[in-house]
């Protein structure tokens, strides 16, 4: 159906959001499961109950644009959990502490993909006059901006170093050069997309 307006945009990119929060939630108990550290399974678990949360609103959301909650398949999230899923096949006997920095990483990414992605449409359901539309995704939104905050804190306190520390048993190849800051983390709070 071709888009004609704001509105119809705003409506495909919920329907968007509602495909990828759906796949997420059967992701997230395989990442949790695959996790080493305690306190990384109790974010991801934390993050699924959320994460089904965030339907319901998503629910609420289709109800104020008087749509019907349907699904718009997400190839995004498909691919940047198909790169989580084969993340966890070929690295089954990963150093423990470094698969869990790769877990992390991967869940950053898709942090980041929501993060973009509420906050356009809550900018459109704003612009298109849905107050109440525009309240419910920054609460969704900000949910992701803080998981997302959570992980790079894990990451950086602890797991990081541990997984530095698996690397370089044998002492000579270190991975990346230039002394200790390669900063993969994206510490940033909530850059909302539009
Ligand atoms: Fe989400
Ligand atoms: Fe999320």
């Amino acid at each position: 159906m071709p888009l004609k307006n704001l509105n119809d945009l705003l409506i495909q990119e919920v329907r968007d959001l509602y495909s990828a929060e759906k796949q997420i939630t059967k992701a997230l108990p395989k990442m949790a499961k695959a996790a080493t550290e305690p306190e990384l399974t109790a974010a991801f678990e934390k993050h699924l109950e959320e994460t089904k949360g965030q339907i319901e609103l998503l629910d609420q959301v289709f109800g104020i644009l008087g749509v019907t909650p349907r699904a718009k398949f997400c190839k995004g999230m498909e691919g940047l959990l198909a790169e989580g899923a084969e993340l966890l096949e070929e690295q089954e006997k990963a150093e423990p502490a470094v698969l869990d920095a790769a877990l992390i990483a991967a869940a950053q990414k898709v942090e980041h993909y929501e993060i973009a992605s509420y906050g356009t449409v809550r900018s459109y359901a704003e612009q298109c006059g849905f107050n109440d539309a525009a309240k419910l995704l920054q609460q969704i939104l900000d949910q992701e901006s803080m998981t997302n905050e959570n992980l790079t804190k894990l990451a950086t306190t602890f797991v990081n170093k541990q997984a530095e520390q698996g690397q370089t048993g044998g002492s000579s190849t270190k991975g990346q050069t230039g002394g200790s800051s390669t900063k993969g983390q994206i510490g940033s709070t909530s850059t909302a997309g539009a």
